[in-house]
């Protein structure tokens, strides 16, 4: 059975978690300083694996999903001789290490755009996506990016547009040029020789484009994921070519045995997410996250209603993949109430799949507002990225100096009180963790709906109709 199935997965938004020099900003060191709250030291969560948002140097215009060195790390999160520690460390507990590994886009300030960028007939144009001007001088068409505006971006220089299907300082690398999917392959390699495990691929449903540039329509009714509320991503986003660079990123990785772990960030509904995995295991993605799950809210017909989906629409060799927060989202304990998070961690750590813990979720962190004039992501998502609530003294355990973003209220919600009472949330998801371990029934399902039909609408009765 492969690794990842039985697994834990946790998910370290690297700037949040623990800064070991006081500067305020989470950093590699600080990892390895915390792992004993991840596996192998007294009372540890015992998860399986970490996955590590973005270390490479950036602008940080997308909080380091714009890459501007794949092979090297950002030096206000350590270095690489930091970075062989923290994989040793992690390895010696028996923790595997996951990375985010950005392809669909690369800085504006990776060498690669800089010499795309110097002319036309460069060769490294066409790793990007350019189109002339619209007839009006125009944007090519009226894509929009995710985060909003245009898709494209001027040129002037080359009097062209380049495409982004995020923020302008993220030009989209072409997936039609084999050259981008086997630089991609050397740098997957160049992190599995530091003994990297595994992967997060961020973003790969949007990964490849209508060649003919055609123009989305207009929404059709509510979208039930993001980006699709302003116009219907029809002709730039989950596009049936995209299945086959799947299939070409897999062999780009490839390096003998055991493959890497390629977990897909794909943000499609659920028939289209079978095909993301291959027509057989170790053919494209291994996992991709079942978004369906994060959106469906704290509703229980909802959340049967998707588990079953899932269940029935991924293919025979699919496993699912779950998480409730994400260094995306508001978290869940925001959106689903304080109430809500000790079942809501039976429903995650006991269905059939692989779960991904968001840090910070064992102990019930729920967002925290920067104050007005403090913004580092213009698409908002702040909040659920406060550093992580150590211990209830000034910064929080986290930081010696200030934190980058504020914390938390660590007085009512740290890990050294949780870690000390038995009833605390973070005992739970420890037992619950433990429990899965020992389970093989929980491991590997099969999973079996057993339907309470009206049950829930009986305990809501406001007559008291409840049993
Ligand atoms: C996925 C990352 O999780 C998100 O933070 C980022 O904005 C998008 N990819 C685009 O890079």
């Amino acid at each position: 059975m492969s690794w990842w199935k039985p697994a834990v997965l946790y998910e370290v938004y690297v700037r949040s978690f623990a800064d070991s020099d006081g500067d305020g900003i989470g950093d590699l060191s600080g990892i390895v300083a915390r792992l004993d709250h991840l596996r192998g030291g007294p009372d540890s969560l015992a998860i399986d694996a970490i996955w590590l948002t973005p270390i490479h140097p950036s602008p940080l215009a997308d909080m380091g999903y714009d890459v501007a060195d794949y092979r090297a790390v950002d030096p206000v999160l350590g270095d690489l001789a930091t970075f062989d520690r923290l994989v040793a460390a992690c390895h010696d507990r028996g923790i595997r290490v996951l990375m985010d590994l950005v392809v669909c886009h690369t800085s504006v300030q990776h060498p690669w755009f800089a010499v795309a960028q110097s002319s036309r007939s460069d060769p490294h144009r066409d790793w990007y996506i350019w189109a002339d001007p619209a007839h009006d001088g125009g944007a090519p068409n009226g894509w929009l990016a995710a985060f909003g505006g245009s898709a494209w971006s001027f040129d002037e220089a080359t009097d062209q547009y380049y495409l982004h299907t995020f923020y302008p300082e993220q030009p989209d690398l072409n997936w039609r040029n084999p050259q981008v999917a086997a630089a991609i392959g050397d740098v997957v390699r160049f992190w599995r020789s530091r003994g990297v495990d595994g992967f997060r691929v961020e973003a790969f449903n949007v990964a490849l484009k209508d060649e003919s540039l055609r123009e989305n329509p207009p929404p059709a009714g509510p979208a039930s994921l993001p980006y699709g509320h302003r116009q219907y991503p029809l002709w730039n986003t989950d596009r049936p070519e995209v299945i086959e660079a799947a299939h070409t990123l897999r062999r780009a990785v490839r390096k003998g045995e055991p493959d890497p772990l390629l977990l897909g960030e794909t943000y499609v509904p659920m028939e289209r997410l079978g095909g993301y995995l291959g027509n057989r295991p170790g053919e494209a993605f291994d996992l991709v996250f079942d978004f369906e799950f994060l959106y469906a809210g704290w509703d229980a017909d909802r959340l049967r209603f998707v588990v079953d989906r899932a269940e029935g629409l991924l293919p025979a060799h699919g496993w699912p993949c779950r998480a409730l927060s994400s260094n995306d989202n508001p978290r869940h304990a925001t959106r689903f109430g304080e109430r809500a998070l000790r079942a809501a961690a039976v429903l995650l750590l006991t269905l059939r799949g692989t779960p991904v813990l968001y840090m910070g979720e064992e102990i019930g962190m729920s967002d925290v507002l920067p104050p007005p004039g403090v913004s580092f992501d213009r698409a908002g998502r702040d909040a659920c990225r406060s550093p992580m609530q150590w211990a209830d003294e000034p910064g929080g355990g986290f930081t010696t100096g200030t934190p980058w973003l504020p914390l938390g209220d660590t007085h009512r919600i740290n890990v050294s009180d949780q870690r000390a009472d038995s009833a605390s949330l973070l005992s739970l998801y420890r037992r619950l963790i433990a429990e899965r371990h020992g389970s093989r029934a929980r491991r590997r399902g099969p999973a079996e709906p057993r339907y309470a039909a009206g049950e829930r609408r009986l305990r809501l009765s406001p007559r008291g109709g409840g049993r």
